[in-house]
């Protein structure tokens, strides 16, 4: 189940369809798709075989020319390294694709002066166009496993904003696993 909020307005939506409605005015694209196609612990080369038609189908619809299967837990090497990479506000140059297979995160979104953020889990498919400003942290359990599209082979590549809005957001995760609150620091002028 995914959550959606507005910090700044106080403002809670759980409801899938709402969800995908109000996303939809943001310009991003949510969905959720079955898991059921094989075990949760299949590996990466399965996990895509067994997903070929809406990967395929995903590819035609975005123009991505590949995809891949990100995995992500607490023994990932030099893992607060590649989180410090999600973390911070950035854009990129093509659409950021997400199909979650395993594990929990917060995405945020900061379009049109607000400010949203989307905890998502298994089954969540999202599509968010190039050129949005966003940051993306995982939950305490600190997993997330998904498969990725991209239109460039060279893979994901972020630009920073160094915007530091980023810093005045907790991830807040209630779902089965809980980061508890973020140490912010101020921002400067
Ligand atoms: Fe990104």
């Amino acid at each position: 189940m995914a959550v959606l909020r507005f910090p700044e307005e106080d403002c809670q939506v759980k409801d899938e369809a709402e969800i995908r409605a109000r996303l939809k005015d943001l310009g991003v694209d949510y969905e959720r798709w079955s898991l059921d196609r094989v075990p949760p612990d299949s590996s990466a080369e399965l996990v895509l075989k067994a997903y070929v038609a809406e990967i395929d189908e995903m590819k035609r619809r975005g123009g991505y020319v590949t995809a891949d299967v990100i995995d992500v837990n607490p023994e990932t090497p030099n893992l607060e390294t590649m989180l410090a990479r999600f973390d911070k506000e950035h854009t990129h140059d093509e659409d950021e694709v997400r199909f979650i297979l395993a594990g929990r995160g917060i995405f945020f979104l900061h379009i049109q002066g607000r400010v949203a953020s989307v905890e998502v889990g298994p089954g969540g498919v999202r599509r968010v166009p190039r050129g949005t400003t966003h940051w993306f942290t995982l939950c305490e359990d600190r997993r997330i496993r998904a498969i990725r599209w991209f239109q460039d082979t060279t893979g994901w590549t972020p630009h920073y904003t160094d915007s530091g809005v980023d810093k005045g957001y907790q991830p807040l995760c209630f779902g089965p696993a809980y980061l508890g609150p973020r140490v912010t620091t101020s921002i400067s002028a």
